[in-house]
């Protein structure tokens, strides 16, 4: 895996970022296992909680596509129109949605460098 390529697809996706309400830019990048990339921001809404997380959205853009199985995802956020330095840790509702579709092990690319899923989300609901 290209992890540079994947942090830098994550990076330009969270140039789209709608954040004009919290002024928090996030941008994801997610690895298929066929080795494509589905981009993600995060993209806000007057009324508030009918926004969306950028993971989210990168993962629903590629559920919806027909892929199940995914190897990563980049995340990067900071404050918009500053550098996303600081590792952006996935928020808890963003790890379940990832936990539907991936494993323990799967890999979680920050601006510190690779984590797992299992490391952010121990346990996790299960139906
Ligand atoms: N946000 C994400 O895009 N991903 C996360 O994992 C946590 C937070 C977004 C949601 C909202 O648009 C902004 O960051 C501030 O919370």
């Amino acid at each position: 895996m290209d992890e540079k390529a994947l942090m830098q697809a994550a990076m330009d996706a969270r140039e789209h970022a709608h954040c004009k309400y919290s002024g928090f830019a996030v941008g994801a990048a997610l690895l298929t296992a066929d080795g494509q990339i589905y981009t993600g921001c995060n993209v806000e809404n007057g009324s508030y909680s009918l926004g969306c997380c950028a993971e989210r959205t990168a993962i629903f853009k590629a559920v919806s596509d027909g892929k199940r199985e995914f190897s990563a995802i980049a995340i990067c956020g900071a404050p918009k129109g500053e550098p996303a330095e600081k590792p952006c840790i996935p928020c808890g509702a963003c790890l379940q949605v990832i936990a539907e579709f991936c494993g323990n092990e799967f890999q979680i690319l920050l601006t510190d460098g690779m984590h797992t899923l299992k490391e952010f989300l121990p346990v996790r609901f299960e139906l």
